[in-house]
This record gives C-alpha cells, sequence and structure tokens, in this order.
C-alpha cells in the first residue's frame, strides 16, 4: 500500500503547502557559487512566496531511550497557549518574508500542540543568515561538497518545515509505534501534519525528483528538555549521495560495502574542513586529534543499516553531531529507482557551530545582541566566541506529586513558554515514592539565566510564580 499511496499524499501536501516544485527551489552548489567558497545561497524563491520557508539532539536515537508518553494533546495545548506571551514586534521584525503563516501552524485542530513560543521561532531561518554561525557553518559544508564533487550536490535550504507525517515517519520507515511520532516529543499541527522533526522528511520526496545527490537545511522542531545543548527549534542538514553500479564495480567493491565506504570518507573529510587536524577513527573509543576528540559509534536508525553517529567531546561530555548510514534499500527503491545504493546522514549545525566557534550555549544562536552576532563572519571557520560577560545563574527548585500524565517535555515546554531564553536549565535533582501512598515525588531545578544582563530577584520571582501556577493548572501534578 505504501508506495502507491504516499505518492498521492505526497502530492497533495506539495500542493497544499509548498509554493514551487521542488526542483525549482534546488541550487546546484556549483551554479550558485562561482568561485566555489563563500558564497551566498540567496533563496530562489522564497522571497516571491509567502509559503516557502525555513529549516540536537539528532534524537531519533535519544529518543528511544525514552519512555513512550502520550499527552492530552488538546486540552494541554489550549491550556498551554494561554499562558504565552503574544509574537512581539521584535519577533515579528525577525522573521523573513517567507514565514509561515500563523493560522497555518496555531490551529485549532483538536491534535494541535505547537505553542505561540514555538512559532515566534519561524520563519527566523538562521541558516539564511550569512554572518550567523549557522549560515556560516551551512556555507562551510556546501564548500565542502562543493570543492569535493564539484556540480554533484544540489541544495534546498527553504523547504516548507509542515510535513505530512507520512514523509516525517512513514516513507523514512519510522514504525507506528516508535516514540518519536508521540506528540510528548513532536509537534502536530493536525493529526496528520507536524513542524519536521528532522531534515530526513524530505529525503523521500527528493528522491522522487531523481537528485542523485542533495544537500536539505532546514528549521527542525522538537519537544525535549532544556539545557545547554538542547532547544526546541535547531537546524539540520540532511546529505544524500545515489550510486550506481558502475561506481561499485570500479571500486571492486559489494555495493553496500561501497557506500559505506564512500560515506565514510566524505564525513571524515567534512570533519577535517571544519576542524582542521582532526582524525575520527572507526572503532576507537576515544581518540584524540588536534583540538578535537571523536568517535564513531554504532547506532541503529530505521532508515540506514548500517548506520552510525559521529559524537565530539565537548564541555566535558560526548555531543552527538550527527548520525549517518547506508540508506535502507526499500526507500530508494520505491522513491529513486531500483539498482542503486546510497549514503545518508543527517547533521545538527548548531551543536557542529557550538564546538567549531566555542559557544557554550545552544540559546546564544537566538541573541539578537551585537556582542554575539558580530563576532563571526560569512567564510570566517577560526573565530572563537568570547563571552561578552558572565551573570551569575538563579536558581529556583520545586517539587511536587506527579500524575500518570506528567512528562518532563511538558513541563520543559511550559517553562519555556513562560521563562523564554532566560532558562537555562531544567533538570530533576531529586525523586521519592512514598511507601505507604505509593505517589511518587520530583524536585526540578530550573536555572534562569540571562547572557545579556543581570536579572532581578523580582524578575525572577515573577516568572517562578508564575511557573507554579502554571505546572499546577495545567501539568495535573500536585506542588508540594
Ligand atoms: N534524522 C536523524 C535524526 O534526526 C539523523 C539521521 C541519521 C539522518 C541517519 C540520516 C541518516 O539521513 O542516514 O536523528
Amino acid at each position: 500500500m505504501r508506495a502507491a499511496t504516499l505518492k498521492g499524499a505526497q502530492r497533495a501536501l506539495m500542493s497544499a503547502c509548498m509554493p514551487a516544485p521542488v526542483a525549482a527551489r534546488a541550487r546546484t552548489l556549483a551554479s550558485a557559487s562561482p568561485a566555489v567558497c563563500s558564497c551566498s545561497y540567496s533563496s530562489t524563491s522564497s522571497s516571491s512566496s509567502p509559503l516557502a520557508t525555513l529549516g540536537s539532539s539528532l534524537g531519533l536515537c535519544g529518543r528511544q531511550q525514552r519512555p513512550f508518553a502520550r499527552i492530552n494533546s488538546s486540552s494541554s495545548a489550549r491550556s498551554r497557549r494561554a499562558l504565552r506571551p503574544l509574537a512581539t514586534a521584535a519577533v515579528e521584525a525577525r522573521r523573513g518574508p517567507a514565514a509561515p503563516a500563523k493560522d497555518q501552524v496555531l490551529t485549532s485542530d483538536p491534535a494541535n500542540n505547537v505553542t505561540e513560543y514555538i512559532y515566534s521561532k519561524m520563519g527566523i531561518n538562521l541558516h539564511h543568515q550569512p554572518n550567523h554561525p549557522i549560515g556560516i557553518i551551512k556555507q562551510a559544508i556546501y564548500d565542502y561538497f562543493e570543492q569535493g564533487s564539484p556540480g554533484v550536490f544540489k541544495a534546498f535550504d527553504d523547504m516548507y518545515p509542515v510535513v505530512a507525517c507520512t514523509a516525517n515517519f512513514d516513507e523514512i520507515l519510522i514504525p507506528a509505534d516508535h516514540v518519536s511520532r508521540s506528540p510528548n516529543d513532536t509537534y502536530y499541527v493536525s493529526a496528520d501534519k507536524v513542524l519536521r522533526c528532522h531534515t530526513s522528511a524530505h529525503q523521500a520526496e527528493l528522491l522522487r525528483t531523481k537528485q542523485p545527490a542533495f544537500l536539505v537545511t532546514g528549521d527542525v522542531y522538537r519537544r525535549d528538555s532544556i539545557d545547554a545543548t538542547h532547544y526546541p527549534v535547531f537546524h539540520q542538514m540532511e546529505g544524500v549521495r545515489i550510486y550506481g553500479p558502475a561506481d561499485w564495480e570500479a571500486a571492486g567493491l559489494e555495493a553496500t560495502a561501497f557506500a559505506e565506504r564512500e560515506l565514510k570518507s566524505a564525513l571524515e573529510g567534512l570533519a577535517k574542513h571544519l576542524f582542521g587536524d582532526v582524525e575520527c577513527r572507526w572503532g576507537l573509543a576515544k581518540h584524540l586529534f588536534g583540538d578535537v576528540e571523536c568517535r564513531w559509534v554504532d547506532a541503529y536508525f530505521p532508515f540506514t543499516e548500517p548506520s552510525f553517529e559521529l559524537e565530539i567531546f565537548f564541555n566535558g561530555k560526548w555531543m552527538e553531531v550527527l548520525g549517518c548510514g547506508v540508506m535502507e534499500q526499500v526507500i530508494l527503491d520505491k522513491n529513486y529507482g531500483e539498482g542503486h545504493k546510497a549514503w545518508a546522514f543527517g547533521l545538527g549545525l548548531e551543536r557542529l557551530a557550538m564546538v567549531l566557534f566555542d559557544i557554550p550555549d545552544i540559546r546564544l544562536f537566538w541573541s539578537d545582541d551585537d556582542r554575539f552576532l558580530k563576532q563571526f563572519k560569512a567564510g570566517d571557520l577560526n573565530s572563537k566566541f568570547k563571552s561578552y560577560s558572565k551573570f551569575p545563574p538563579c536558581y529556583k527548585d520545586m517539587a511536587f506529586w506527579v500524575s500518570p500524565e506528567f512528562t518532563e517535555n511538558n513541563l520543559c515546554e511550559l517553562v519555556r513558554g513562560i521563562g523564554g531564553d532566560l532558562v537555562e536549565e531544567v533538570v530533576c535533582i531529586d525523586n521519592f515514592t512514598n511507601p505507604k501512598t505509593q505517589r511518587t515525588s520530583n524536585c526540578y531545578r530550573i536555572t534562569y539565566r540571562s547572557m545579556e544582563r543581570s536579572l532581578t530577584d523580582e524578575e525572577i520571582n515573577g516568572l517562578q510564580a508564575r511557573v507554579r501556577q502554571g505546572v499546577a493548572e495545567q501539568l495535573k501534578v500536585e506542588l508540594r
């Protein structure tokens, strides 16, 4: 059933959501990039269309370790929204002309769990800003692929971020019961449409356009925890390259072995291009070259076999920066045609940029403070972020008896919606179960800190009071 009906569904999605055929929005890296480097990808159609637009955890894998929790998305969405501040004029000013219309994203559909806060991030398109770290790293990756394979890769970076569930999940073989489909993890616009949670959502659609190699950059959306490396909106780049029998025969290799070899060499080359003297060895637990420690680990993704992840050691922790593998044959056969082999990867631009530019907190990418923005320049991969000031954190703890409906993602969504980017971290610091009543109490520590100014007690107390009220009213828990 999948091949025929999904094609139909996908066409319907494209005509409903997309301003122009995919082919019209692609740019060959070569033609857009005369000198191969530092070209700026001005969008081909986004400015002319009100609908064309935009773009971690790379967390499909992270999520697999989490419980598959469900919330009553309709009632919680309504009540959460009541607490959201409306998008300010400043937010509106940052949106590009191609931001999705509000009524296409914040709908009264019972499945809708998108918030004002999330909508306020749509259309900003950090990857379209040439002097922004996200724009710089996108361009550096485009340059790398163009230099290695001139004229081969086509770049897409204004694909519409609202996609059909078929595209986000089914067409790339994400099982019906996979945790990433939960409204606890993903933003639903309606029962059959989501804010893409990864750029892999465009894989099948682009395969059908018969592009033999492409890169897709965009903003992606996930309900998730709050800390220095997690933010509910971030940017990914998807890369795909397809080969024919002549390619693996010339190399004297079997097709999968050939694709795997090409994938590894492409991504190791990319790591060197970005980080200089770095070598990422497969199978080693930990390796230090130059300034960056990285390791490859075996992974699982529903859409690749075999699958791998690249992790980089950053600020005391291993941080996953990309997932990749040899594309599941059925995806390629159905959407591109039989007799081929392909590799694919998906990488998190914020995380790579954090390592490259030494940016300690993912919230900084959303800052419009010149003290941040003026530190970076298109084409310059060598600048290191200099912290302009350190303001003290303010910790607030809150404990409550949890209920079966409670999830940490709902708590984080609520806290972010009230405290915005002043919230640095939300972490469970204690929990216990009363042996008599069997009720469980969790204690969360919320860290508030601005990267731009000192916060007053009054301001933090006001935010915390609203958080407490929101938690009690919306999360169906009992404050202690
Ligand atoms: N879509 C995955 C995620 O967001 C990342 C990924 C893994 C993309 C493997 C790929 C791939 O194309 O082959 O977690």
